[in-house]
């Protein structure tokens, strides 16, 4: 059985690829541009050339595909290409779908929640049987930061003292990875958070402790960052979907813990401490260089 991963180059496809191979599944990646896959091909990945716009591109690549990994990026129109993606899936003949949501999906007002659910009810009505998987706040985020740590010691956020249960995205790609070869997760929707809910505050303090220097979180006013952000160049209709998150995580919605990543897994869920010592010792050089300036 070969499964597909989209976003095979992305933050949590590319953390999915490598949990199935260490478990030596047959794996098919689908990616935009094979330059930026070669260490995916190296390592045994048969790649699949396709871009979700482009949905005549994924034909071939759900050629003989029983299982599918589907992730895009937030992107004005992700609603209608994931749809495309499921509608080519079914096609094709495609069983599972693992599919990469959003923690409160179904459940909050914002923007990104609301496409997230879309698509879910979108599988969940194609026959395929799904598996939606809702992670809160990627700890990897963290290098977003990485340009004001080194300039001001600082990490900017609006979100006050409010407390998120931020996670691994190794620890989601572990789920996926379960969800995709062992049964039992057929149409099942899975919460997936860190073990703690914690302050931007404590976030600072553990960054401040893994680097040697002081860092301080700030917490502006809305406006104040959606200015300082557009001066950075990021588009103003993300600035708002995110706002709009940010709101409801200050009403606590971003603070709830669950135990789903032990118990799919059978491993406790990474802490962000842990996260910490990880990203500086293997995937953060270039993060931690520009901190240190
Ligand atoms: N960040 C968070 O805190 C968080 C938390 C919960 C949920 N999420 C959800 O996670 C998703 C993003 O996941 P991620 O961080 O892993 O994304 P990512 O790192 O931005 O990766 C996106 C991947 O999708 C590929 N891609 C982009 N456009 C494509 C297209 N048109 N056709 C085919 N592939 C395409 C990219 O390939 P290229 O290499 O070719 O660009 C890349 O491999 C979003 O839906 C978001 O709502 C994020």
């Amino acid at each position: 059985m070969t499964i597909l991963v989209t976003g095979a180059t992305g933050n949590i496809g590319s953390e999915v690829v490598q949990y199935l191979l260490e478990r030596k599944a047959l794996i098919r990646g689908l990616v935009r541009d094979p330059k930026k896959a070669t260490n995916l091909a190296q390592q045994g990945v048969e790649l699949a050339i396709g871009d979700l716009s482009q949905p005549e591109t994924l034909d071939a690549a759900l050629q003989g595909i029983e299982k599918a990994f589907l992730v895009l990026p937030n992107l004005p129109n992700q609603v209608e290409l994931e749809c495309a993606f499921i509608d080519a899936a079914k096609q094709a003949g495609t069983q599972q779908i693992v599919k990469l949501s959003v923690m409160g999906a179904g459940e909050l007002p914002s923007t990104f929640q609301k496409w997230h659910r879309q698509i879910e009810e979108h599988l969940e009505q194609s026959g395929i049987a799904w598996t939606h998987l809702r992670p809160n706040m990627l700890m990897q985020n963290m290098r977003w930061f990485a340009q004001t740590i080194a300039q001001s010691g600082s990490i900017y956020n609006c979100v006050g003292d409010t407390k998120i249960s931020h996670v691994d995205a190794r620890d989601v790609a572990a789920v996926a990875g379960v969800c995709l070869t062992e049964p039992g997760h057929e149409n099942k929707s899975y919460i997936l958070t860190g073990s703690q809910a914690i302050t931007f505050n404590e976030i600072a303090d553990i960054f401040a402790k893994a680097l040697g220097r002081t860092v301080a979180y700030i917490d502006l006013p809305p406006a104040d960052l959606k200015a300082a952000r557009l001066a950075n160049g990021e588009p103003e209709w993300y600035l708002d979907a995110e706002l709009e998150l940010f709101n409801c995580w200050k009403q606590g919605a971003g603070s709830a813990v669950t135990d789903t990543i032990a118990t799919v897994t059978r491993h406790p869920a990474t802490t962000y401490e842990e996260f910490a010592q990880y990203y500086a010792q293997t995937r953060g050089q270039d993060f931690f260089a520009t901190v240190r300036g």
